[in-house]
């Protein structure tokens, strides 16, 4: 795909269709979103999308390269935001042409699974990277924050609506009026990360959840997060309507056929819909 974006497609457990792990590969930048980054995100989104081997979508960023000589390291990041420098001179016809339709917009709509392994620094638009992921694993030594108001701004790849959803009201106007980061542990206890694991563990933990998702229905995975998502847009009376209406239509799939036969035949289901 490009340089500063790498996929590696890893085998799904049951044999079937492949875990596509996508590493954010700028290190001596933190992994910061330049406009390169940003067109190849989109790219594999509708790479993602459009290949039906795709199960579950893994998004990390790339570990430091080793320094030279004389140089300290460079920290871990998943992402350490919007790459500040290309915001230099830019009015807000050019912004609002950049940040719509954007790559966290387009990894959000996605209808896979997706999670955001992250191991460093995920400020500003990193952090709006991972919440837009459905499912957020972190190691502890994971930083979240949104710092844009240290530069006159505020987020803008919709950090200010997803992250309030994870966080409540009030913490996340501290989050964004303060700057101030959260450790590992306080994003577990806010409900940023949703499982924290030590840097070693973080992979195989994070393919572990990944494969699990991925031995589902496909169909019924796209139902239950559009369902799921429907719970941000609607009240709770609505939301219950959509709700009973999506668990309705599954009763006309194979696919609830093959599990709850499974289910009584004490089977593995062979889902239809891969
Ligand atoms: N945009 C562009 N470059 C960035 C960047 C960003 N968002 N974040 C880090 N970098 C670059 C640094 O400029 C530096 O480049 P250089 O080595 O060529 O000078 C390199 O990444 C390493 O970062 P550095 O600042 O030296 O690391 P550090 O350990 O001292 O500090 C951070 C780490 C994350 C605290 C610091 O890099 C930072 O505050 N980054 C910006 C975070 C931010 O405001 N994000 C929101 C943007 S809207």
């Amino acid at each position: 795909m490009s340089e500063v974006v790498i996929i590696d497609e890893i085998p799904c457990e049951n044999g079937d269709g492949v875990i596509a792990k996508v590493t954010i590969n700028r290190p001596d930048k933190l992994n910061a979103l330049n406009q390169d980054v940003v067109n190849s995100l989109k790219e594999m989104c509708a790479w993602a999308e459009e290949n039906d081997s795709v199960r579950c979508v893994i998004i990390t960023g790339a570990g430091p390269n080793p320094p030279p000589e004389g140089k300290r390291a460079k920290p871990n990041a998943f992402v350490a935001g919007a790459d500040i420098t290309e915001f230099v001179g830019k009015g807000s016809n050019e912004i609002l042409e950049l940040f719509t339709d954007n790559a966290i917009e387009a990894i959000w709509n996605l209808s896979k699974p997706t999670i955001a392994m992250v191991d460093g620094f995920a400020l500003g638009g990193g952090c709006e990277v991972a919440c837009s992921c459905d499912i957020r694993i972190a190691s502890t030594r994971a930083i979240f924050g949104t710092p844009e108001i240290k530069l006159g701004l505020i987020p803008g790849y919709g950090g200010t609506q997803r992250l309030v959803h994870l966080v409540g009201y009030g913490k996340a106007m501290e989050m964004m009026m303060t700057g101030n980061n959260v450790d590992a542990e306080e994003a577990y206890r806010l409900g940023i990360a949703n499982q924290l694991y030590s840097p070693d563990e973080l992979l195989e933990r994070t393919l572990e959840i990944a494969q699990t998702i991925a031995g589902k229905s496909m169909h019924t995975l796209r139902v239950a997060k559009k369902t799921i998502r429907a719970a941000l847009d609607n009240g709770l009376t609505e939301g219950v309507k959509i709700e009973a209406i999506a668990f309705a239509n599954l009763f006309d799939t194979e696919d609830k056929e093959i599990g709850v036969q499974a289910f009584l035949n004490r089977g593995t289901p062979e889902w239809k819909h891969r």
